[in-house]
């Protein structure tokens, strides 16, 4: 995958990573750009060309995290940025996978049919635990972040929350994919369709990358921005 830069043509970005694709649609900016470049389409949609290649490089390239420049970053446009992410999953993939799972429910015959309802209740309960994460960051994190920005109330919310809170509590809501892609992949066995297995497996593995990258960004970009927020607020009490 090639590095992003603000003079390639966001086509090539695409093309390199088909992934990014849902990650640019997220900014506000639709398909159909021809051969415009990144910077070109970035100041069409009013988007900050600075934050626009650096996710797109940081959901392409596991390593890539220019610290110095990351920390410039309004905290604002990350939260928005964030935001956007959760809708996308709670619009987008979770449904599409629990339509994917209640296929390959109906799929199977009626002796496998227990096995495979209980990978769905397995699902449904991570979806809970999700679900769970998503709200309670859209809830207390993102707000406190927020009022922060604002400059309000800053002394009595610190008492509460802070990011230190955020980053002990913080955890990776990918891992129970991981045991339910190996159920499908390693030992479920059986009479089912293995065209909707597949789909079902693939959009498993697209969720889990996605959310890879998402709480790559909150625990590398949001984390120490807002400490060091906090820092500035707070001194030595941060
Ligand atoms: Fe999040
Ligand atoms: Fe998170």
């Amino acid at each position: 995958m090639i590095l992003i830069t603000s003079d390639l043509k966001l086509a090539d970005a695409i093309h390199s990573n088909y992934l990014l694709i849902p990650v640019v649609t997220r900014f506000g900016v639709r398909l159909g750009f021809g051969d415009k470049t990144v910077k070109a389409v970035c100041k069409e949609y009013g988007v900050d060309v600075e934050f626009f290649t650096t996710i797109l490089n940081v959901f392409s390239h596991e390593n890539y995290f220019p610290q110095e420049r990351l920390l410039r970053f309004d905290v604002m446009q990350l939260v928005s940025y964030l935001k956007k992410t959760h809708a996308y999953y709670r619009s987008v993939l979770i449904p599409m996978l629990e339509k994917n799972m209640e296929a390959f429910v109906q799929s199977a015959s009626k002796p496998d049919k227990q096995e495979i309802l209980l990978i769905k209740n397995f699902f449904e309960q991570y979806k809970n635990d999700l679900t769970a994460h998503l709200k309670r960051e859209e809830t207390i994190t993102f707000p406190y972040i927020t009022e922060l920005v604002k400059k309000e109330n800053t002394e009595q919310l610190h008492e509460k929350y802070s990011m230190k809170i955020f980053e002990s509590e913080h955890e990776n809501v990918d891992e129970k994919l991981y045991d339910l892609k190996n159920i499908l992949i390693k030992y479920l066995q059986g009479d089912y369709d293995e065209g909707v297995r597949n789909t079902l497996i693939f959009n498993i593995f697209r969720l889990e990358k996605d959310l890879k990258d998402h709480t790559r960004i909150e625990d590398k970009i949001l984390i120490p921005t807002v400490k060091q927020m906090e820092q500035a607020l707070f001194g030595s009490n941060a």
